[in-house]
């Protein structure tokens, strides 16, 4: 039992045994204790002045009364308002070094059965990725590595929407203009001459519709009407028909594209167990139309047309298949949820997927509860926003995206920059330098994204992102180094026993109390799907550490007791720094 829930379990008594009323644990709310007060776990006595019809205040000393009698780690309290502050022994926290010191698989939950999904990254196969990309891959590594440490077991997945109109786009483009050009022979990375080609698709279409509209064609005429795209649909349908040449071509590009793909992974540090592929998928999704119109949820529209009707859900009729009998977006994703279940059996489904696809999700989800699907209610939308740059909204039509392979060259060369202008090379090999640059330079990009909260649009700014000061990657970078410094200046094995040094330091008392946060901190970033939770708690962390090692002298005490101490202590100080970091895909170096 954590001493949470020892708290929980006799404030029920103090209840029954004050006020004379039976109440159930979960009635109770604990919080961390406010800076500004003594103690470190508070609770809320609101919710209690309904059973002992007191105010807050008078309350809270009842509790606090009989909570310091009966829970002996509690050696003080104090009311302030409607919030009872307990102090906690100084030996409690001192313990819980001990057991923290001890557990190598400290914060790793036990294997709890659930089996969980995270589709992450799923591109499309005709540009290379993006920063929007960016955040994806990184909060679905992320949530996915959060929920392996609460003890899911956990399936990456990928789906590559490989097959449509928007990759005929770069197609039809490389074999008007191409020259047969290919990735070794332009010495470009796949992804990216099959999006240059997608880019010339675009330039080429417009200069088409503006002939077409000074002919006097409107905009939707001159859209539809243009060669380049009737081209770019018929040899949609040419591939739906199996047609050689064009499969050829499509194989042939999309392998670029993957080889490419590979690399950016690889840079990001992303990996998949499962890879999907819309052309393998998007066939099943017709089973469920007809398992659909069966079951009466989907209705067949004059024309053929089959559709659905969400109007009393406060939706609209949606769209699940074209009357020429060829998929839309959702009929895909309808085939492919079955097929991941079928696969894996596993008890939630999660799609990491940006919110301009909310809608799309909330209809999916939907559909699939009215099939009746037992396993959709496992289903959830991680939903998250916009990424801008100080420059503005990114575009991936005009080529004036911002490429997730620049983005993160340009991460790296700036940590190398910022390094060496610091001075904190010195005496690193050539090979430890690159790799140093690598781990700030990505520290410093994946930090910054994954500490806002996945809902919230955000502004990633590469020159906030690596300073060395601040709410930063690097910042809690060097303080793992700094860190790490210390224990190698002692000679520190780690193996060192040490004893409680008679009384603690307030900074000492308020790094050991974080420390034991962390689990709890861990359960609450995976129920909530927010890498966020860790990124600020490792920030936290990082500051207290900091505080720590600037008022007590480690290596200069004299006390050989107190020295081990606070040597071990840094020592699980740095352990939760890198497991924190490790979660949010970022790895931390040991010098710095
Ligand atoms: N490829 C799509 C896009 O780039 C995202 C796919 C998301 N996953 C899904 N199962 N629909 O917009």
């Amino acid at each position: 039992m954590t001493l949470e829930q020892k708290i929980l379990h006799h404030l029920s008594e103090a209840v029954q045994a004050i006020y004379q009323t039976k109440t159930d644990t979960d009635q109770f709310n604990l919080q961390e204790t406010r800076k500004e007060f003594e103690g470190q776990i508070t609770v809320v006595t609101f919710p209690i002045t309904e059973f002992s019809k007191k105010s807050p205040e008078l309350t809270g000393e009842d509790l606090g009364n009989y909570l310091k009698t009966n829970v002996d780690e509690i050696v003080a309290f104090n009311v302030i308002k409607g919030f009872l502050n307990l102090v906690i022994s100084d030996e409690y926290w001192f313990q819980q070094l001990k057991e923290i010191y001890s557990a190598p698989s400290y914060g790793i939950l036990p294997k709890t059965g659930n089996k969980v999904m995270v589709e992450y990254s799923s591109p499309n196969t005709n540009k290379p990725l993006h920063l929007g990309h960016i955040r994806n891959n990184l909060l679905g590594y992320s949530v996915a590595e959060i929920l392996a440490a609460n003890g899911n077991e956990v399936i990456k997945s990928n789906l590559v929407n490989d097959r449509g109109i928007h990759i005929c786009k770069s197609m039809l483009a490389w074999q008007k203009y191409g020259n047969g050009e290919t990735p070794e022979s332009s010495g470009l990375k796949g992804d990216h001459l099959v999006g240059k080609y997608y880019v010339i698709f675009d330039k080429e279409y417009k200069k088409q519709q503006d002939v077409l509209k000074a002919q006097g064609q409107s905009e939707e005429e001159a859209k539809k009407n243009a060669a380049l795209i009737q081209e770019a649909q018929q040899m949609l349908q040419a591939w739906e028909a199996g047609d050689e040449p064009v499969i050829t071509l499509w194989k042939t590009m999309n392998s670029w594209v993957y080889a490419g793909f590979e690399q950016t992974y690889a840079k990001l540090g992303v990996d998949f167990q499962k890879f999907y592929y819309e052309s393998d998928t998007y066939l099943l999704g017709k089973d469920i139309i007809d398992e659909g119109l069966a079951k009466g949820v989907f209705f067949k529209k004059p024309d053929g047309s089959v559709w659905i009707d969400l109007t009393k859900e406060g939706l609209d009729e949606k769209l699940v298949l074209r009357a020429d009998g060829t998929s839309v977006y959702i009929t895909q994703d309808l085939g492919t949820a079955q097929l991941k279940y079928n696969d894996f059996g596993m008890d939630e489904s999660i799609y990491v997927v940006g919110n301009e696809q909310d809608y799309h999700f909330k209809v999916l989800f939907l559909i699939l509860e009215k099939l009746g699907k037992s396993w959709a209610k496992g289903l959830y939308h991680l939903s998250y926003g916009m990424v801008d740059l100080p420059t503005g909204k990114m575009k991936s039509r005009e080529g004036t995206v911002v490429d997730a392979d620049d983005l993160i060259d340009e991460m790296v060369a700036t940590a190398k920059q910022r390094t060496e202008e610091l001075g904190k090379v010195d005496g690193f090999s050539e090979e430890e330098k690159a790799n140093l640059y690598q781990m700030i330079g990505m520290g410093a990009l994946k930090y910054f994204l994954l500490k806002v909260e996945p809902k919230k649009r955000l502004l990633f700014d590469p020159n906030e992102s690596i300073d060395f000061q601040g709410n930063t990657g690097p910042f809690i970078q060097y303080t793992h180094a700094r860190i790490c410094s210390v224990l190698s200046k002692a000679d520190y094995a780690g193996t060192e026993t040490f004893a409680y040094p008679g009384q603690l330091a307030e900074t000492e008392r308020d790094l050991l109390v974080n420390i034991s946060q962390y689990p709890q901190v861990l359960n609450n970033a995976s129920q909530e799907h927010s890498p966020a939770l860790i990124a600020n708690y490792v920030y936290d962390l990082a500051k207290l550490y900091n505080k720590f090692y600037h008022e007590a002298p480690i290596l200069k005490s004299d006390d050989e007791n107190l020295k081990t101490f606070r040597l071990a202590l840094s020592a699980a100080s740095a352990a939760v720094l890198k497991k924190g970091m490790n979660l949010l895909g970022i790895q931390v170096p040991e010098r710095m």
